[in-house]
């Protein structure tokens, strides 16, 4: 049994699906403050497996480890955070309340319960405005805003731990960014409001519901002069918890692991290819720079290829056509049509 905080937001609801499909049981903790119960009927319709489900705020000390205690896990993917950069920077306390001391409540209740393998959602912006590219996992750490500072705090507070107690088995997973949807089109990315990130944008702009992507910088130092980033499909980025899963039950540790195809495709690149997966055209302007942003980034995968035998499997291609399928079939995310 796996205990999945967060389990039914997007990258969670993904890894759910190839959880149950390579065999595991799965209890998902989740108090749906960004996402719904919707998406895991979606996962057990795809899987024909139940998911076991409570609702709850990490947060909640009591509640937690009773959930943890009565499921019976061995293990926890912990993906339950908040991860709006804008938003971290206005309201900084609620980001490190909900994803710090969400974490300490998470790691006090794994101690209660005897559990000592933990896979964590980081992210490649605890490498800060990269030195060199590919990013390496052994490249320094920084943050320029809170929600990145508590990445990097939670890993700091995990590579303790295990420096503590050697029988710890933790994996630090740093994803690029994830885009696309399960090819079934039943779940995808469900931003609430105005999407924050490139493809939910793009998507929503190709099906009509916004007039134009607003395509930040074109005066980077990248080929085209837009930024340039490692999209990878969410599918390959859940498989990799399934490979990380197996790879600590082999080894004690704490890894930092990056989870990115190696590939970079800039802004433009992106929108193209989902113009063609799509049929659509997306139309775009320029704009001044998005502060914060950096110009490009892509990861090294060879650590994940050597440790976990992981490669990712999905093309820009794939991930447009899935992402494109998610937009729609479901233009209103998890939230039912009018009428
Ligand atoms: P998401 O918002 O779709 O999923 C997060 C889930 O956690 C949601 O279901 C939400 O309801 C739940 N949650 C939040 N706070 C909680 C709390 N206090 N108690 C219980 N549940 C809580 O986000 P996602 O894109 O699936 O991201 C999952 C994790 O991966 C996050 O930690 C995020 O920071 C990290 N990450 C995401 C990206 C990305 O681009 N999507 C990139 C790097 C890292
Ligand atoms: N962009 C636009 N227009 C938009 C949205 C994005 O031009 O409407 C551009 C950005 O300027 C950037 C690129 O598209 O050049 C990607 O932007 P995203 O917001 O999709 O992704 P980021 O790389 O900025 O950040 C994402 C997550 C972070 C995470 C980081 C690394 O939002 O939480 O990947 O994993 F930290």
């Amino acid at each position: 049994m796996i205990f999945v905080t967060g389990g039914a937001g997007y990258i969670g609801s993904h890894t759910c699906v190839e959880l149950l499909q390579a065999g595991h049981e799965v209890t998902v903790y989740d108090n749906f403050s960004n996402s719904s119960p919707e998406s895991l009927r979606r996962v057990e319709r795809i899987t024909g497996r139940a998911v076991r489900l409570v609702e709850g705020d990490i947060r909640h000390p009591q509640a937690l480890t009773d959930a943890l205690r009565q499921s019976g896990a061995s293990a926890v993917i912990h993906f339950a955070g908040l991860k709006a950069v804008g938003e971290s920077v206005e309201q900084p306390l609620r980001y490190y309340d909900n994803n710090v001391l969400g974490t300490l409540s998470l790691l006090h209740a794994m101690g209660a319960c005897h559990v000592n393998k933990l896979v964590f959602s980081s992210s490649a912006t605890v490498y800060g405005d990269p030195l060199h590219l590919p990013i390496t996992e052994d490249h320094p750490l920084s943050a320029t805003n809170p929600y990145g500072r508590t990445k990097l705090m939670i890993e700091d507070i995990l590579r303790d731990l295990y420096r503590s107690d050697p029988a710890w088995h933790i994996g630090i997973l740093r994803y690029f960014n994830p885009i696309g949807a399960h090819p079934s089109g039943l779940i995808g990315e469900d931003p609430q409001g105005i999407p924050n990130n490139l493809m939910p944008y793009v998507s929503q702009v190709a099906a009509g519901q916004r007039e134009r992507l607003q395509i930040w910088g074109q005066d980077y130092p990248t080929p085209d002069g837009t930024g340039v980033r490692d999209f990878i499909h969410v599918v390959d980025l859940a498989l990799g918890h399934v490979r990380t899963l197996a790879h600590l039950e082999k080894a004690a540790g704490c890894t930092a692991i990056n989870l990115g195809t190696g590939q970079g495709y800039s802004v433009l690149e992106l929108v193209r290819a989902f113009e063609k997966a799509s049929g659509q055209t997306v139309p775009y302007s320029f704009a001044a720079r998005r502060a914060g942003d950096i110009a490009a980034s892509y990861a090294s995968p060879e650590r994940a290829i050597q440790l976990l035998g992981w490669r990712p499997q999905h093309g820009l291609d794939a991930m447009c056509a899935d992402s494109w399928r998610w937009q729609q079939g479901n233009p209103l995310g998890y939230r039912p049509a009018q009428g």
